[in-house]
């Protein structure tokens, strides 16, 4: 796989280079409201303007239905782009139009542009490959003649999409930063992990999370389930669970995994519970087999927290995905800060898995550096554990 490194040594003075970054942050309105993913783009980007490239950045901001929705524009991820960098981020109104060219035109070397919402074309994501292809020859023409691409978006090589996947085929094509770090990290977890390797897993729903679990079951010593998956769970093991969030359908499929896990699955033993999904409901700490009708767990309880804490005190190497409970609201955080400080006191070598969990580090004010490494990617992260083949970084490796 050639990478960032490569094609600095191969020279980029006064090319133009084609990064993908992966800058999907969550917004409050035009705040965005955890800037990890921008400031996690910058090394990649610092590299090619030190060396005097001519960057145009493309990226996705949520799931715009391939057209052009203000509520989807880059243009606060341009403007914390360029605070973070300490200059001016043009942001191209549109992707590969008159106004993309006119800014790449502009472009000084050592200067850095953003391209509008990728997805606000439809080709971005079709599931035609010419269609993508056709789109590629556009992003493509924009750095040519001179041009290369860099993928640096980790939290989304697991997509096929025209600016992961078919542009690597019509530039040459170099794995940034973000994504050579991200993949040692994960490789690390796949290979012969330090043992004990614990795996916690959170999140609301089983679904999302199955084929991954079937993959780590062979390979973890303990799974530590909370979050809203976990009640799926307590009803496989025949309690109540009131009115907390149930995957009916998938009751048998956690009854299967509890059998095959050999007692390595370790779930909640108290939780907390509400009788309203606000901040402001009346809330009870309730043994797990005792969730009364009418309530909802919306967060695991202190044994659990202890008993989680315990398995994790001698980890040599952790997982963590999901959150533990409804993080959000403060009545319903003390299980997810609880097991982010427990993984953070331990030795282990841990990695946060990307989305909501490196989103709770954040705004539970938890420090960054109690963890080895905290992934971009969610579902790029998971997909890479379950054994998947990531589009993104095979297309590199075949470059
Ligand atoms: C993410 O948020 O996990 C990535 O940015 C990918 O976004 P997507 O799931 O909409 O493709």
């Amino acid at each position: 796989m050639r990478t960032l490194d490569d094609l600095l040594a191969e020279g980029v003075d006064g090319r133009r280079v084609l990064v993908r970054a992966d800058l999907n942050v969550p917004l409050d309105g035009a705040r965005i409201t955890d800037d990890g993913r921008v400031r996690a783009s910058l090394p990649t980007l610092r590299k090619l303007t030190e060396a005097g490239a001519r960057v145009v950045v493309t990226a996705h901001l949520g799931r715009p239905k391939g057209a052009p929705d203000p509520k989807y524009s880059l243009r606060p991820v341009a403007a914390r782009l360029g605070e973070l960098l300490g200059t001016t981020v043009p942001l191209a109104a549109d992707l590969t139009g008159p106004s993309a060219r006119s800014t790449v035109d502009d472009l000084a070397p050592g200067a850095v542009a953003l391209l509008e919402n990728v997805r606000f074309d439809p080709r971005e994501t079709s599931k035609d490959a010419a269609e993508r292809t056709d789109l590629a020859d556009e992003l493509a023409a924009l750095v040519e003649p001179s041009g290369a691409f860099v993928s640096d978006g980790f939290g989304v090589v697991h997509r096929k999409q025209t600016s992961v996947y078919e542009i690597a085929h019509r530039l040459p094509a170099y794995a940034g930063d973000l994504v050579l770090a991200e993949l040692t990290v994960l490789r690390r977890l796949t290979g012969d992990p330090d043992r004990p390797y614990v795996v916690v897993l959170g999140g609301s729903k089983v679904s999302d999370k199955l084929a991954v679990i079937d993959a780590l079951l062979p390979k973890v010593d303990r799974l530590l389930v909370g979050g809203g998956m976990c009640f799926t769970f307590l009803a496989a093991q025949g309690h109540g669970v009131g009115d907390s969030l149930l995957e009916a359908d998938m009751v048998d499929t956690c009854k299967r995994l509890l059998g095959d896990a050999g007692g390595k699955i370790l779930l909640p033993t108290d939780v907390v519970v509400a009788d309203d999904f606000s901040a402001e409901a009346n809330t009870r700490v309730v043994t797990a087999d005792a969730i009364p009708d009418g309530w909802k767990g919306l967060d695991i309880g202190p044994d659990t927290v202890r008993a989680f804490a315990g398995a994790l005190a001698d980890a040599r190497t952790v997982f963590w995905n999901g959150p533990m409970g409804v993080f959000e609201l403060a009545p319903f955080a003390e299980g997810t800060r609880g097991v982010a400080m427990a993984i953070a006191d331990s030795e282990a070598f841990s990695v946060v898995g990307g989305g909501d969990s490196a989103a709770a580090v954040r705004q539970l004010g938890l420090p960054d550096d109690g963890f080895s490494h905290i992934s971009t990617g969610g579902g790029a992260s998971l997909e890479f554990l379950e054994g998947k083949e990531l589009p993104g970084v095979s297309v590199l490796e075949g470059s």
